[in-house]
C-alpha cells in the first residue's frame, strides 16, 4: 500500500522506491508537513519529525503552549493572519470583508487510480495498480466551506500530484483572492534555485541562485506560460550534480499565469509555493460552486538532475500525455514556414511536396498563409476557409494530391486569435478581448478571442472540425501568436473580471478536449511564437510542442539541454533548417544542424526543391538515419553529459539509451573551432558496466564500465578543405551492444 496512514487516521505516508512524503494532523486540527524526500521505512508515526522548539516574539495558538506558534510550523496548505507571516496557500474574502479562515481535519479518503479534474488537463492512471489517490478534507464550520487536498502517488515514478478544491457549502458567497496548487515548507534553505527562463527564440535557458532569506520567484502575468519563465522550480541541494546527490522538482500541468516561489523565514524553513498567479485573479464562489485549482507535480530524486528529469519524463510520457501518440513513432515532417513564409501557391506547394516526397520525408505541414486572405501577419486570422487565389483548386484537392505523393497532410491553424482584417472579425467584432473604452493593443497586427466564452469555443470547435474532415489532416499545428492585454470579457459581471484568464484557459483546454477525443488519430503539435507555452498543461493535449521559433542548431543545443530538465526530447519539436540561419546568420554545417535536431520531433523547414546535389543526399541518408534510430531516439533516456551553460560551454554533448541498454546514440558538438585544443575525453551514461560496446567509426569493442568510467577521446576534427570552418563541428556515435538477444 503505497499509502500508510496511522490508526487513528491522522498522519499519511505516501511512499513509493523513491520518495517519502508524510503530513499530520496537528493539535489545534491543521495540517503540518513532516518530511518530504529519500524513502524513510514506515513506521508508527513521524509525529516527532515536526517537532518545534520555543522562539521568543512568535504568536501562540494554544495560551498554555509557548511552542506551538504558526510562525514555528511546517504547513502544508498554508492560511493567512493568525501568526504565520510568511505567504499563504490562499486568500478567502468572506461576506463580512475579513480573510480569517480555518479549514481543519475532517477525514480522509483514498482511492485507487487517479480520477479526471473537471475542466484541466491532469495526471491520469492506466490501471488502479499504478496510482493511489489521497482526499483530505478540511472544513472551515463558520463559514461552511470545504477544501479538499488531493494526493496522488505514482508506483512507478519518483512523483506526487496535489491540487486543491474548495466547496462552498454555505448561504453566501466567498471570493477566492488566491488558490494555489500546493505548498510545501522544507525544514531547511540550503538549496540552489535552478530555473529556465528566457525570452522569445532564446527559451528556457537555464539560471542557478543560492536560496537566501525571503521570496524568490519566478511567474507569468501574460496569460501563458510564456517564454521568460518555464513553470519550474528546481531546488537542488549546493553538492548536487548531474548524477547525485537530492533535488526536487515542482511544475504546474497549466499553460496560463502561474507563479512559483521559494520563501525562506527568519528560521530558514522553505516555502515552497506553485499555482495560479494570484496577481489579477480572484474567483467567485457562489453557494454550491467549487473550484478546482490545476495540478501541481513534485518530483524528488536523490539521483542528481538526470533522476529528477527521469521522473518528470516518466510522469509526463506516462501519466500525462493523453491519446494513441504519446506512445507512437512521430513522424518525419517538412515545414513550409522557413522554406516559404506566406508567398506560396498550388504549384510552388506541390512542388516542395514531391520533393519531400523524394527525399522520404513522411509528413508535410503547410504552416501560416494558405486561408481568407492571409498573404501577410496582417489579416484573416479567424477565417478558416482556403484562399481560393492560392489554392484555386482548394485546400481539399491539395491534401488528396499530396497524399498521393506518400505523404501524410497536416495545417498550421492560429483559432485563438482574430485579425481585425478578417470575415470574422467584421461579423463579431465584440469576440475579442478588449476593455471597454480604452486602446486595444495590438500584437503582430492581430488581437484575442475571448476564449472564455462558449460560444467561441462552439465556434472555433465547429470550424476546426470541419476543416479537419475537409481536408482528412492528420496532424494539426496549433500556433498563439501574442499575449492578452486589456484583458477584459464583454460577458463577465464586473466581481468576475479576474476570472478571465483562467476561465480563457479553460475554454481553450475544453477546446483541445473535444478535439482530441473526436479526432484520436490525428497529431497535435502546439506552438506558441515557437516555445511560450511549453508546458504540462499543453503537453497533456499536444505530445509536441514546438520548441522554438530559433532553429539555428547551436542557440538550439541550449534550449534543448534547458528545455530537458523536465520535459522529454520526443515532446520537443526540432527542424533542420537552411543557412545562414533566419535568427541568426550563423552557418552550422547540414550534419551538425541535424545531430541536433535528431533528439526531438525531427523533421525539416527549409526549401527543399532548391538543394544542392551533396546536400540532397546528405539529406536522404539523415531521413533514413533518423529512421533507423527514431525508437531509440524517441523512447529512449535522454542523459545530458555536458552542459552549455559549464564555464567553459564550448563542448555539449548528450545521448539516448534504449531501455535494453544495448543500443545508444550520443551527439556531441564543438561550438568554435581552437587551436590546439584540450584533450577532451567523452564519458558516456546509461551502459550496462558489463556489456561489450561496438561504438561506430571505431573497430575497437569497449566495455560499458569503460565507455562511463575511462571514457573516449574523440578525433580531434581536421579541415579537409582550404578555408572550411570547424566551429560548429559535431561528432554523432552510435554504440551498439555485442551481445546476443
Ligand atoms: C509562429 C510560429 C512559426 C510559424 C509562424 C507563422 O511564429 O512559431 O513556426 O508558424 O508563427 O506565422
Amino acid at each position: 500500500m503505497p499509502i500508510t496512514v496511522t490508526a487513528d487516521g491522522t498522519e499519511f505516508h505516501l511512499h513509493n522506491r523513491q520518495l517519502s512524503y508524510i503530513f499530520g494532523v496537528l493539535k489545534n486540527g491543521q495540517l503540518g508537513q513532516l518530511y518530504y524526500g529519500k524513502p524513510l521505512r514506515p513506521r508508527a508515526s513521524f509525529a516527532h519529525l515536526g517537532q518545534i522548539e520555543r522562539r521568543s516574539n512568535t504568536v501562540q495558538y494554544f495560551d498554555d503552549d509557548s511552542a506551538f506558534s504558526p510562525a514555528l510550523i511546517r504547513h502544508e496548505y498554508p492560511m493567512f493572519g493568525c501568526g504565520d507571516f510568511r505567504y499563504p496557500a490562499f486568500d478567502v474574502r468572506l461576506e463580512n470583508g475579513s480573510r480569517i479562515t480555518n479549514f481543519t481535519f475532517h477525514g480522509y479518503h483514498i482511492t485507487k487510480g487517479k480520477a479526471k479534474l473537471p475542466g484541466l488537463p491532469a495526471t491520469h492512471a492506466a490501471g488502479a495498480a499504478e496510482a493511489t489517490t489521497l482526499d483530505i478534507l478540511l472544513i472551515d464550520t463558520a463559514i461552511q466551506a470545504d477544501l479538499h487536498l488531493y494526493y496522488t502517488i505514482f508506483e512507478q515514478a519518483g512523483a506526487i500530484a496535489r491540487s486543491a478544491r474548495f466547496v462552498n457549502r454555505g448561504s453566501y458567497p466567498l471570493v477566492l483572492a488566491s488558490a494555489l496548487s500546493a505548498s510545501i515548507d522544507l525544514p531547511d534553505a540550503d538549496y540552489v534555485m535552478v530555473q529556465t527562463s528566457g525570452s522569445w527564440a532564446r527559451e528556457r535557458h537555464l539560471h542557478e541562485r543560492p536560496l537566501v532569506p525571503g521570496v524568490q520567484s519566478i511567474s507569468s502575468t501574460r496569460y501563458a506560460s510564456s517564454p521568460q519563465h518555464n513553470p519550474l522550480l528546481v531546488l537542488r541541494r549546493p553538492e548536487t550534480t548531474e548524477t547525485s546527490g537530492s533535488v526536487y522538482g515542482f511544475s504546474l500541468i497549466y499553460s496560463g499565469n502561474f507563479l512559483a516561489q521559494a520563501e525562506v523565514d527568519d528560521y530558514r524553513v522553505c516555502r515552497v509555493s506553485i499555482g495560479i498567479n494570484p496577481f489579477g485573479f480572484s474567483w467567485h464562489l457562489a453557494p454550491g460552486a467549487d473550484f478546482q485549482t490545476p495540478e501541481a507535480l513534485f518530483v524528488y530524486s536523490d539521483k542528481g538532475l538526470t533522476g529528477m528529469s527521469f521522473s518528470f519524463y516518466d510522469i509526463c510520457r506516462h501519466h500525462l500525455m493523453c491519446g494513441k501518440w504519446s506512445q507512437r513513432e512521430r513522424p518525419i515532417l517538412l515545414n513550409t514556414w522557413e522554406a516559404l513564409h506566406f508567398h506560396y501557391d498550388d504549384a510552388s506547394v506541390m512542388a516542395l511536396a514531391e520533393s519531400a516526397s523524394r527525399l522520404g520525408i513522411e509528413l508535410f505541414v503547410l504552416d501560416d498563409g494558405w486561408f481568407g486572405r492571409r498573404d501577410s501577419d496582417k489579416s484573416s486570422l479567424g477565417d478558416w476557409f482556403t484562399n481560393f487565389k492560392k489554392f484555386p483548386r482548394g485546400i481539399t484537392s491539395l491534401a488528396e494530391r499530396i497524399r498521393a505523393l506518400g505523404l501524410r497532410f497536416g495545417l498550421w491553424i492560429e483559432p485563438e486569435m482574430i485579425s481585425q482584417d478578417s470575415d470574422l472579425y467584421r461579423a463579431h467584432p465584440d469576440w475579442m478581448i478588449r476593455t471597454p473604452g480604452r486602446r486595444a493593443s495590438m500584437a503582430r497586427h492581430q488581437y484575442v478571442l475571448d476564449c472564455s466564452r462558449q460560444v467561441i469555443i462552439d465556434y472555433l470547435y465547429g470550424r476546426i472540425a470541419a476543416l479537419i474532415r475537409a481536408a482528412k489532416l492528420a496532424y494539426v499545428k496549433w500556433d498563439m501568436n501574442r499575449y492578452i492585454t486589456e484583458a477584459y470579457s464583454a460577458t463577465l459581471p464586473s466581481d468576475r473580471q479576474a476570472e478571465l484568464g483562467h476561465r480563457y484557459m479553460l475554454g481553450v483546454y475544453q477546446l483541445f478536449d473535444r478535439l482530441t477525443r473526436h479526432f484520436p488519430d490525428i497529431l497535435f503539435e502546439s506552438c506558441a511564437s515557437g516555445g511560450g507555452r511549453f508546458d504540462f498543461g499543453m503537453l497533456h493535449y499536444t505530445p509536441q510542442i514546438w520548441t522554438s521559433d530559433d532553429t539555428d542548431a547551436i542557440e538550439r543545443l541550449s534550449i534543448q539541454f534547458g528545455s530537458s530538465l523536465a520535459y522529454p526530447p520526443v515532446a520537443m519539436g526540432a527542424h533542420v533548417s537552411a543557412v545562414p540561419n533566419k535568427q541568426t546568420g550563423r552557418l552550422a554545417p547540414l550534419e551538425t544542424r541535424a545531430a541536433v535536431a535528431y533528439f526531438g520531433a525531427f523533421g525539416y523547414e527549409l526549401d527543399v526543391t532548391a538543394l544542392s546535389p551533396e546536400d540532397e543526399l546528405a539529406i536522404k541518408r539523415q531521413i533514413l538515419f533518423y529512421k533507423a534510430n527514431r525508437r531509440l531516439i524517441q523512447f529512449g533516456d535522454f542523459y545530458r553529459l555536458e552542459s552549455p551553460y559549464a564555464a567553459t560551454g564550448n563542448i555539449i554533448s548528450w545521448m539516448v539509451v534504449s531501455p535494453d541498454q544495448k543500443e545508444a546514440l550520443a551527439m556531441r558538438v564543438q561550438v568554435l573551432n581552437h587551436p590546439n585544443p584540450p584533450l577532451a575525453r567523452l564519458y558516456f551514461r546509461g551502459l550496462r558496466a558489463d556489456f561489450p560496446y561496438k561504438l561506430s567509426n571505431c573497430s575497437d569493442i569497449l566495455y560499458g564500465d569503460e565507455l562511463m568510467n575511462a571514457g573516449v577521446l574523440l578525433r580531434k576534427p581536421k579541415s579537409t578543405s582550404l578555408g572550411q570552418s570547424l566551429d560548429f563541428f559535431s561528432w554523432m556515435i552510435r554504440l551498439k551492444a555485442a551481445v546476443s538477444d
